[in-house]
């Protein structure tokens, strides 16, 4: 399949060890870039078009660019690997295929940048993760991808993986910085952005994993061409991870025009809905973005066409959910997470999320008044009205994540919730049984 060009060696036996790496011609794009000067590299990525696979989209050579060059303190690269997003698993199952991708796209960044340290912050809970990347860094200390001459380039390149601790606010870029640097795990206020301030107050690049390992596959087959397989302002192809009800859930890497009502119906992708039935909803890059109706569903699971749809095309979890799925246990059960996570330190989002979760549960358990959903609204634009996405008042965008989806999901099914209130019961059958936290209420 042509689209393939980042998965195309995945669950090949062997591929994920560097001797099976080197046999499909890894480290060949290292090699390439080490000949090419600096900002030439950086101006490569700016025309293959490659976007942050990280959750906002943003475009990589630019924030690159923005690294300054005269800076007489260290440069850092730091490598998002937190991805606790709910629904997102691409990260993971790329660090299980492909560590080696990830090597190589890390060698090619920290050249590119300046870099001579640079650190992978994996969630705590990929244990498993982490041991293969320990193991991918031993093995590329061993053949001089890493360490003092990086092929013998003279450039010196240390790596090392650091462990979070299992809480979604460290995948927030300065959360992440914060938490490396041995502090609590709480977003910082910016300006500074971490390219001109960021670890230890020095300059430093946050990409997530995916974006990292594309690197080597846009100097493969070069920055023009991979600009040229994707749309307009988003280059190449890119993982989504679909869960929920699908006939074939999983990472799939897919064309930047693929819609998502294709990705889940065609018998190449997901294969459709178990039992025939219907899609009812569809949250289209992970429980941060406003949730989709079926009538939404042709648009193109690309960031542009996603975004004049007051839309995001996130973390590249696609969550779908069929005709018996109650919109307002799904919403319910997403701002419960958010609730748990907010770090506490904005007020909007430390008051607001646990705020915004009662109110949902007394819905969804038959106890909701009509002036519920109005309060319920209220509380959630106090900290990120919506349409549209950005307009958060916290520091981070957890607010946001937290606030724009019950929007959505109120505005888009505002039916449902009104159900609820006026039949004081849930009218939906609840298949996979109770949240666990009924359970132990019983
Ligand atoms: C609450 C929160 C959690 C986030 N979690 C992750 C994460 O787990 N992985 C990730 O790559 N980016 C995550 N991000 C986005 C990062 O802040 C940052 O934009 C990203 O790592 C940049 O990489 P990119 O430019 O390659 O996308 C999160 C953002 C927020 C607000």
């Amino acid at each position: 399949m042509a689209h393939r060009i980042l998965t195309q060696n995945w669950f090949k036996p062997g591929y994920n060890t560097i001797e099976g790496y080197k046999k499909e011609g890894g480290f060949s794009s290292l090699r390439r870039v080490l000949a090419m000067k600096p900002d030439e590299v950086i101006e490569a990525v700016k025309v293959s078009n490659l976007r942050g696979r990280g959750g906002a989209g943003f475009p990589t050579g630019l924030k690159w660019s923005f690294v300054p060059k005269d800076s007489p303190k260290p440069k850092y690269l730091c490598v998002n690997a937190d991805e606790s997003e709910p629904g997102t698993y691409k990260d993971r199952v790329l660090m299980e295929q492909d560590p080696f991708s990830l090597m190589e796209g890390i060698a090619i960044a920290s050249w590119a940048l300046g870099v001579h340290t640079a650190y992978i912050y994996i969630r705590g809970e990929f244990l498993e993760q982490a041991e293969i990347l320990q193991k991918a860094i031993a093995d590329c200390y061993a053949e001089g991808i890493f360490g003092k001459s990086i092929l013998d380039s003279g450039h010196r390149l240390d790596v090392y993986v650091h462990r979070g601790a299992g809480a979604y606010i460290c995948g927030e870029e300065t959360g992440l910085l914060n938490s490396l640097e041995g502090g609590k795990g709480w977003p910082r206020l910016k300006p500074p952005f971490p390219a001109v301030s960021g670890l230890f107050g020095c300059p430093t690049v946050v990409n997530n994993v995916e974006t990292i390992a594309t690197l080597p596959t846009i100097f493969r087959i070069g920055p023009k061409e991979y600009a040229s397989l994707g749309a307009e302002k988003s280059g190449g192809t890119r993982l989504v991870c679909v869960s929920g009800h699908v006939n074939k859930p999983g990472v799939y890497e897919i064309p930047m025009n693929l819609t998502f009502w294709d990705l889940i119906h065609d018998e190449k992708w997901c294969g459709g809905i178990p039992g025939g039935r219907k899609v009812k909803a569809v949250i289209p890059g992970g429980s941060s973005a406003p949730v989709l109706t079926a009538e939404e569903l042709h648009v193109a699971a690309e960031y542009e066409a996603l975004k004049v749809k007051d839309n995001m095309a996130g973390s590249g979890a696609v969550i779908v959910m069929d005709e018996t799925t109650c919109m307002v246990r799904a919403a319910w059960r997403i701002s419960k997470f958010y609730a748990e996570e907010s770090c506490g330190q904005c007020t909007p989002c430390r008051e607001g999320t646990p705020w915004m979760e009662r109110i949902l549960r007394k819905i969804e358990e038959g106890h909701g008044e009509p002036k519920d959903l109005e309060l319920l609204v209220s509380v959630a634009r106090a900290i990120a009205p919506y349409p549209p996405i950005g307009l958060g008042t916290t520091i981070c965008a957890l607010g946001d994540a937290a606030a724009v989806p019950v929007q959505a999901f109120v505005m888009k099914f505002r039916h449902e919730f009104e159900q609820h209130i006026r039949e004081h019961r849930c009218p939906f059958p609840h298949p996979f049984g109770q949240l666990a936290e009924e359970v132990v209420r019983q």
